[in-house]
Order: structure tokens, then C-alpha cells, then sequence
């Protein structure tokens, strides 16, 4: 059976979302940025479009478009089909006909294991298990959730109703590549056309070889903005002269790839010009905030990172910039950076994407031998000991440094460069656990330096 809830006693809801009037892409869009507001609601997955002939009537001749999406959420079923109704109301749609043309359709499709029969609400959908424009999708992001009611998964059904012959045709519908915005003047006219448009522009800045935990900025940017940029820049900035600048990871082709499932609408890489004139003769410095955990270990690395993103931001001006909670000091600074400077740029900080052993994903991962990579899960297993001694009542932050310090040390060729129990918001070291207290972490394997982070809430 499908282990029903996630954690923390939220369920795994799985979404169909469909339109044939209108704006379609458009409708669906804001359907799912209505989804990823919703309170007590976490979006966690979205499968690319499909596009598919109408069924059941012959008066309505317009091509549907359909995705699913995952959601993970604490509301009961019924709160959660109310949701859907409260957006499909908030788009304009009026439900009249069953088989008539739509602005926007939200059918909650599965919640966790839950079979339910009640006036108004059927769950699994009787729709989920039959149809190719929902199986399709559905099985694109959650191949293994098993319908409750044959305890098969998505993607053994999907190939019977497929072999059987029972399969309406789907074209998938690929976001197209990401522009490449080689030049300073390409960038300048790529924003000045959006906003002339009136389109706010979100915003991801990365060093390239992209990952999942990238891929999860760039989501969150399309569901918020109208225009997605990424960049991709390795800054020789913000590396030490000893550190890893020249072998750092490239694969242009992949990034672009990835981007473009994202769907990301450019990419800046200013391949054509230099990115730091011979005459390049500014710096920002972010004070106190850097004199401690990577600041400490890594001298002039934030001068670098601050630098180049205020580079970025003069070059994109973004409404929204993304940055990730795996490189918790690095938000941090960012956020007092543009409120210090009067930046008209929001910075969204998400959360770390891990592998499913519980490995942070980072671009540095590469470096690792399998033996490292085995050893380096210490650095997940001690943040979660950690969880575990602040959950059963210990606010002394030595005897949590400890701990992660013993888990640490059992590590095979594991070398500790901090640990760190700080303030989340002053990065100010703490002794007793009163507040959020961020635990944060560098390790060496070899050459290869690791961070992690969780952060430790004292409950009343
Ligand atoms: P980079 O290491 O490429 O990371 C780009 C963004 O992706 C950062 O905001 C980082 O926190 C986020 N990220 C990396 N791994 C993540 C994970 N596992 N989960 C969630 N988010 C993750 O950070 C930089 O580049 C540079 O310093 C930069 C800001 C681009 C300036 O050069």
C-alpha cells in the first residue's frame, strides 16, 4: 500500500489540471501558482504539458492541454477538492456542463491511499486509472504511487491500458530552449522588451553543472514570475587561490536541458564579453555576517559572491531572486545585502533538495569517490541526531556539537573544517537553544569540501 501520510501527517494529493478555452497554457499556469500559495499546501512536483484531443463531446472540437501535479498537504481530502473549486471559481470558471469546454478543470485525482465514496467527492478519481492525459503525466512525476484500489503503481498501468490499446493520443508539449544571452546589449534588450510588456522577471544565479536542487529555483521561479532567467557564470571571484576555480564542473549542454524543462526563457552566460573589465574596480562587502563559519574558512570568498551578484542584479534588475537553503550563510548575506543597498529585488530562499539517502545535492558531488560518497552521508545522519536530541529537550548547544562532532568522526576521511550552532538570523554563535538556531557544517573528503545545514527550533 501507498504509506499514506508524508511527514509531519501531510498527504501526498495528486492533481489533474486541464484546459481548453482561452489562454490555455496561461490558465494552467496560474492554477498552479494559486496551488503554490496555498496555505498549509507544499507544491512539490509539476509534469510537463500534454495535449490531447477532447473526449465525450462532439460539439467542443478544442485540443485540451493537461498536467498533473503533486501536492503535499495536512488538509483533509474534502478541504483540499474545496481548494480546487475556490481556484477553478477564482479563473473564471463556471462548472455547467459535465463534458463542456473549459477555462480551467482541477480534479483531485489521489490523496495518500484514501478510498472514499461520498456525494461529491470519489477518491481515487474514477477518471485517474483510464485515462492516457492523466495517467501520462501523473506517471512522468510519481512513477511509483500506487491507486489504492489494484495496490499497482502508475506506471504498470499506465503500459497495460497502453498495451491493451486503451490509450487516447498525447503529444507532449516541451517548453522550448532557453535563449542564450551571450552579450550585455542581448540582456539589456531581452529585460527592456519584458518590461515594456509589463512582466516581472524572476531570477536563479548559479556556477552551472546543474542539479535537482537548481532545477527546484528555476520551478519555483516559473510559478512566480513571468520571464525566468538563470545564469550561469563561475566566478573566480569568490574562490581561493588554493581552491578548486579551474577543475569546477562543466556541462553546458545538460544546464541547458534542464533549464529547458524547467522551463526557463533565457540564460545568461555573457559568453561574448568579459564579465570583469582590466578596470573593474568595485566590491561589496557585507560586515560582521562574513566573519564567521565559510567566512571564517573561506577569507574573501562572500566579497566575491556579493560582488558578482550585484553585477547580476544591475545586469537582469529582477523583482524575484532565488537562492537555496544549502548555502544558508551565502541567503543570508544576500537578503542584508539588498536591503542594506535599496534593492527592489525580493530574495526567496527554498529549501535544500537531497538525494534519497539524504546526500545534499551540490555540484561538488561529482569529486566524490563511491567510499567517499558513502562516508559523506555522516554529514546528513549527525543534522538529523541533531533534530532528534533539540526534539527531546536539549538546548545545550556543546552536547549537540558533540554529538554531531562523534557522528562526524566515525566518518572514513572525514575532516571537520567547522561546526557551527549560530543565531539563524545574526550568525552569532550560541550557547543555549532559545531560538531557530541554524546547524551548519563544512567537511573535507580529501579535496573535496562539503556543507550542509538543517535548522534546530526549540519547541515551548
Ligand atoms: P551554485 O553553487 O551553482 O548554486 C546556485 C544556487 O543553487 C544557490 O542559491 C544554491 O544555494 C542553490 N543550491 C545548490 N545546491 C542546492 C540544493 N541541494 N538544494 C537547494 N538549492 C541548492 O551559489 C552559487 O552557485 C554562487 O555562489 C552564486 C550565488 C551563483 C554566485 O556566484
Amino acid at each position: 500500500m501507498t504509506p499514506p501520510p508524508v511527514a509531519g501527517g501531510s498527504y501526498v494529493a495528486l492533481i489533474g489540471l486541464g484546459s481548453n478555452q482561452g489562454d490555455r497554457p496561461l490558465f494552467i499556469r496560474k492554477a498552479l501558482t494559486a496551488l503554490a500559495h496555498s496555505t498549509r499546501c507544499r507544491l512539490v512536483a509539476i509534469s510537463p504539458l500534454y495535449q490531447s484531443d477532447p473526449v465525450g463531446n462532439p460539439n467542443d472540437p478544442n485540443p485540451y492541454l493537461n498536467a498533473v501535479c503533486r501536492l503535499e498537504t495536512d488538509l483533509s481530502a474534502r478541504q483540499t477538492l474545496d481548494r480546487l473549486l475556490d481556484i477553478e471559481k477564482s479563473l473564471g470558471r463556471v462548472r455547467r456542463e459535465r463534458w463542456g469546454p473549459r477555462t480551467i478543470d482541477l480534479d483531485l485525482l489521489f490523496v495518500g491511499d484514501k478510498i472514499v465514496e461520498e456525494s461529491g467527492l470519489t477518491l481515487p478519481h474514477p477518471l485517474a486509472t483510464q485515462r492516457s492525459f492523466v495517467l501520462e503525466p501523473a506517471t512522468q512525476i510519481d512513477p511509483e504511487f500506487r491507486d489504492p484500489i489494484s495496490d499497482s503503481p502508475l506506471h504498470e498501468i499506465r503500459n497495460s491500458l497502453r498495451t491493451r490499446g486503451d490509450w487516447t493520443p498525447l503529444q507532449r508539449l516541451d517548453f522550448p530552449m532557453p535563449q542564450e544571452l551571450t552579450s550585455r546589449q542581448e540582456i539589456r534588450q531581452f529585460i527592456q522588451t519584458s518590461r515594456e510588456k509589463g512582466q516581472t522577471v524572476g531570477f536563479v544565479p548559479t556556477m552551472g553543472y546543474l542539479h535537482e536542487g537548481h532545477a527546484s529555483l528555476l520551478r519555483q521561479a516559473r510559478l512566480e514570475n513571468d520571464l525566468v532567467i538563470l545564469s550561469i557564470y563561475i566566478n573566480p571571484l569568490q574562490f581561493g587561490p588554493e581552491e578548486d576555480f579551474e577543475q569546477y564542473p562543466r556541462d553546458k549542454k545538460k544546464d541547458f536541458e534542464l533549464a529547458r524543462e524547467t522551463g526557463t526563457d533565457a540564460i545568461l552566460t555573457l559568453s561574448e564579453e568579459p564579465m570583469y573589465s582590466p578596470e573593474h574596480a568595485t566590491y561589496v562587502e557585507v560586515k560582521e555576517l562574513t566573519d564567521h563559519l565559510c567566512g571564517a574558512s573561506r577569507p574573501g570568498h562572500f566579497r566575491g559572491v556579493t560582488t558578482i551578484v550585484t553585477k547580476l542584479f544591475g545586469l537582469v534588475s529582477p523583482d524575484r531572486a532565488y537562492f537555496g537553503q544549502k548555502d544558508a550563510q551565502q541567503a543570508i548575506i544576500l537578503r542584508r545585502m539588498t536591503i542594506d543597498l535599496e534593492m527592489n529585488t525580493k530574495i526567496r530562499i527554498l529549501p535544500i533538495v537531497r538525494e534519497s539517502d539524504g546526500l545534499a545535492l551540490s555540484s561538488r558531488n561529482v569529486y566524490l569517490d563511491e567510499k567517499q560518497r558513502q562516508e559523506a552521508l555522516g554529514l546528513h545522519r549527525s543534522l538529523l541526531r541533531a533534530q532528534e536530541l533539540v526534539a527531546s529537550g536539549e538546548r545545550c548547544t556543546e552536547t549537540i556539537d558533540s554529538a554531531v562532532r562523534d557522528i562526524l568522526n566515525t566518518c572514513d576521511g572525514a575532516q571537520i573544517d567547522y561546526i557551527g550552532l549560530v543565531d539563524s538570523q545574526t550568525l552569532q554563535p550560541v550557547e543555549r537553544l532559545e531560538r531557530e538556531t541554524l546547524l551548519a557544517l563544512a567537511v573535507h573528503f580529501g579535496r573535496t569540501r562539503l556543507i550542509d545545514n538543517t535548522l534546530l527550533t526549540p519547541l515551548a
